[in-house]
């Protein structure tokens, strides 16, 4: 049998697979912890975790520990049936997290699109709107996902070209502008206000101090329903649990993915109290996955291991360092224009030199031993696992400094 290098695996996702993505050439084959590895067996700092899904670390052994137990015993029943594992799911998520009731859905991008649906049909069943009518406010530069409605409010021409014809009812405004939002309030019909916390893959965009706090008090006065997207924000990767806790805000409708699974499989949930979540009813919404039993055990573990291990706390601490020691360069490199971010979610916007871009900040990077991913050509966002060390976080640190300086 003749071992594959990594350009084999490279030209084999090539030929055979789609080409919708635009990799880094490094081919991982095992994580643990802050840490994979390629087939070649170099070991690199994983600095994305997987856009955020790995808060909790690669093969988290609790998270193992729990997957592999429900997998043994029942993975799925489909909502056709009860299972003995959702029920205890819901309970332990909206009690954490200050909710009557959870949905349980798979992809992120599912969890927007469940939460659009209940917030047109609050809006249809409790605030009276004519049918058909209600219009949801959003921000330029969201991003929420890739089914044909969530693109119908994107602002970003690589995600909507070419995919029309859109999904109307959208009214999109400037992000943290809350003259934008209030004007926006004044028109007829509006259900609700879709907003990241934080917008992560616009480039890690953190809003002004209050933002979130005065778009929500906007919302309220106006009966419209606040819809946090913290599905890369949320699960203590901002340094609480949630980014909207930064303003003691509780969305009325909180969507999360990612992280929820702890990077197992596809989990996410819409949290809302019982005057929204039950507008919808029996038979009119649903996902075959949602709610597995295995999905619903890996949740909990994945939840406990936040909590357990105090990971907003540590992403607090770690992400101030990692500030405060990379904020030096603002002033004292070429190609680093800004720093900035929030908790563990982190980016270094990039001015191009003698023709050298993030993208080639990311391979001088990834040969050093650490991974990170440019967003948006010019801006590198640095989102490495929650259970980071100092002594690790440290040595990242050397490593992008070292990268940096050699481009100056
Ligand atoms: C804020 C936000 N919402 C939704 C999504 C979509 O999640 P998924 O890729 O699981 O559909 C993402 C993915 O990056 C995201 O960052």
């Amino acid at each position: 049998m003749t071992t594959l290098i990594s350009q084999d695996y490279i030209n084999l996702e090539h030929e055979f697979g789609a080409h919708n993505y635009h990799p880094l050439p490094v081919v991982l084959k095992k994580g643990k912890g802050v840490f994979v590895w390629d087939v070649e067996g170099k070991k690199y700092y994983d600095f994305l975790s997987a856009y955020s899904a790995i808060n909790q670390g690669h093969c988290h052994p609790k998270i193992v520990k729990a997957l592999r137990k429900q997998a043994k015993k029942l993975t799925l029943t489909s909502r056709a049936f009860h299972n003995d594992c959702l029920g205890k799911y819901e309970k332990y998520t909206t009690q954490l997290l200050g909710y009557d009731k959870l949905l349980p859905m798979n992809s992120g991008a599912e969890g927007v699109e469940s939460a659009l649906k209940l917030c047109r049909r609050w809006a249809y069943e409790k605030k009276g709107i004519p049918e058909n009518e209600a219009k949801i406010i959003v921000c330029d530069g969201n991003f929420h996902g890739r089914t044909i409605t969530i693109v119908s409010m994107s602002t970003d021409p690589s995600s909507f070209k070419g995919f029309g014809p859109f999904t109307p009812g959208f009214i999109v405004i400037p992000y943290n502008d809350l003259n934008a939002l209030k004007k926006a309030l004044e028109e007829p019909n509006v259900a609700g206000f879709l907003v990241e916390p934080i917008q992560g893959e616009a480039g890690v965009f953190v809003p002004d101090a209050g933002y979130v706090k005065g778009a929500y008090d906007l919302c309220k006065k106006k009966n419209v329903l606040f819809i946090a997207d913290e599905v890369q924000t949320g699960l203590a990767r901002t340094g609480k649990m949630l980014a909207c806790e930064h303003e003691d805000v509780h969305p009325d409708l909180l969507i999360l993915g990612k992280a929820l699974s702890g990077g197992m499989l596809p989990v996410s949930a819409v949290l809302a109290n019982n005057d929204i979540m039950l507008c919808i009813k029996p038979g009119e919404h649903g996902s075959t996955f949602g709610g597995s039993p295995l999905a619903c055990k890996v949740a909990i573990a994945s939840l406990k291991v936040l909590v357990d291990e105090k990971l907003a706390e540590n992403a607090e601490k770690m992400g101030a360092l990692f500030r405060e020691e990379l904020k030096t360069y603002e002033k004292h490199h070429d190609m680093v224009e800004t720093v900035r971010g929030k908790g563990l979610l982190n980016a270094i916007v990039i001015k191009p030199k003698n023709g050298k871009t993030a993208w080639d900040v990311c391979l001088a990077l990834k040969n050093n031993g650490l991974l990170a991913k440019p967003t948006h050509d010019h801006i590198i966002r640095f989102a490495p696992p929650l259970v980071i060390t100092e002594d690790q976080i440290m040595e990242a640190i050397d490593i992008i400094k070292e990268t940096l300086d050699a481009f100056n």
